[in-house]
């Protein structure tokens, strides 16, 4: 187990920086999820770590030593990819053995890690199989078979769930969380997927562009996101925003209508946006008075029921309690619940 620092690292193709003076810190055995839009430096920050990509200027270190001039094979890091790199002419207990093989592991304790491998992720009945007489999620169970015999003291995993469907991708997960629960080592998982990373992570670093938007707990990121981008890349369906000009703690809707909205600090009147989940937004009682939207889709789920929703020109999403089915074309009043919209200025910075 170890703890992982990345010291302001600087990452350019030629002239092109991708990672610009990227400094956090990972605690020993804590999960902790990159999250961020397509081409933001996940995969290159990952590689970085374990030691199959260089950087111009910065430290990386795991545990107490300094890696930047380590070579992979010797940082004890263990990496799960998308596409699991099973080798096809081999055994499943093959794959798993090999690369201890090759390290020349005692072959009694090889066989020991495999045994105790295969127990943890349910595939000691595969063992004698080749990789094409698997499917998808036992592939990808292997695959993390390979990483745990290793025994390694952090765990690296890129996007190791974008070629499941969607309900493997929910067990594999589950799986993933609680290997972690079990063996407590330190993992780096990238996606972006934000519900993966809310649900896995202990904390999460957002990227974006190559640098570090927002680090935080689940939980952080969702109840106090520090910009619009954060706020709005976290939570499903995303936050709406809505142009508002704020005044104190009240925000003034195009519509004219006014709304209390959670500040952090008290800037002067501006132009601005108002931020609010959907799940934050209920239907007053009939005859209340609200903010008058026209009901554009429904979408009952069963479990809830998703509006889109119009507000003067502005598009809004609400989630509303399963066993509310408006129609469309229906006039309602929306009550945003206190204390759960959020003011963002014209730079999209919370304020
Ligand atoms: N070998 C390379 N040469 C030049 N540019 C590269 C190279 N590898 C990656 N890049 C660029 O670096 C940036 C970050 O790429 P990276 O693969 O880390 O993104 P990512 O966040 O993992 O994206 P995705 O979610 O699509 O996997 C991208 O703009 C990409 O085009
Ligand atoms: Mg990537």
């Amino acid at each position: 187990m170890s703890s992982v620092a990345v010291r302001n690292v600087v990452k350019s193709y030629g002239e092109h920086t991708i990672i610009e003076d990227l400094s956090f810190d990972i605690q020993d055995g804590e999960f902790m999820v990159f999250v961020g839009p397509s081409g933001c430096g996940k995969s290159t920050l990952l590689r970085m770590i374990a030691g199959l990509e260089s950087f111009q200027r910065g430290e990386i270190a795991i545990g107490s030593r300094v890696v930047n001039f380590v070579p992979a094979r010797d940082r004890n890091i263990a990496m799960v990819f998308q596409d699991y790199a099973l080798y096809p002419h081999m055994t499943i207990r093959n794959n798993m053995s090999f690369g201890l093989k090759m390290r020349g592991t005692d072959k009694a304790e090889i066989e020991r890690r495999v045994a105790q491998a295969s127990e943890i992720l349910q595939i000691g009945h595969l063992l004698d199989r080749k990789p094409r007489a698997l499917s998808g999620g036992q592939r990808q169970r292997v695959a993390m078979g390979r990483a745990i015999v290793r025994e390694p003291d952090v765990f690296l995993f890129d996007e190791p769930l974008s070629n499941l469907d969607a309900k493997l991708r929910v067990e594999v997960r589950t799986e993933i969380k609680r290997l972690h629960a079990r063996l407590k080592t330190t993992m780096i998982y990238v996606t972006h997927d934000q519900v993966e990373a809310m649900t896995m992570a202990d904390r999460i670093v957002v990227l974006r562009g190559g640098a570090v938007e927002q680090i935080g707990t689940p939980a952080d990121l969702y109840h106090e996101p520090r910009t619009r981008f954060v706020a709005g890349f976290i939570g499903s369906p995303a936050m709406n925003f809505l142009p508002v000009h704020i005044n104190g703690e009240t925000a003034t809707l195009a519509t004219g209508d006014q709304v209390q909205v959670r500040r952090l600090g008290s800037s002067a009147a501006a132009p601005g946006e108002l931020g609010i989940r959907p799940e934050h937004i209920g239907i007053t009682a009939p005859g209340g008075h609200g903010v008058e939207c026209v009901v554009d889709v429904v979408e009952p789920l069963g479990s809830d029921t998703l509006l889109s929703v119009t507000v003067g020109d502005t598009p809004v999403m609400v989630r509303l309690p399963g066993d509310v089915v408006p129609k469309a074309g229906d006039r309602l009043q929306l009550a945003f619940v206190p204390g759960k919209a959020l003011a963002f200025d014209a730079n999209g910075a919370r304020i």
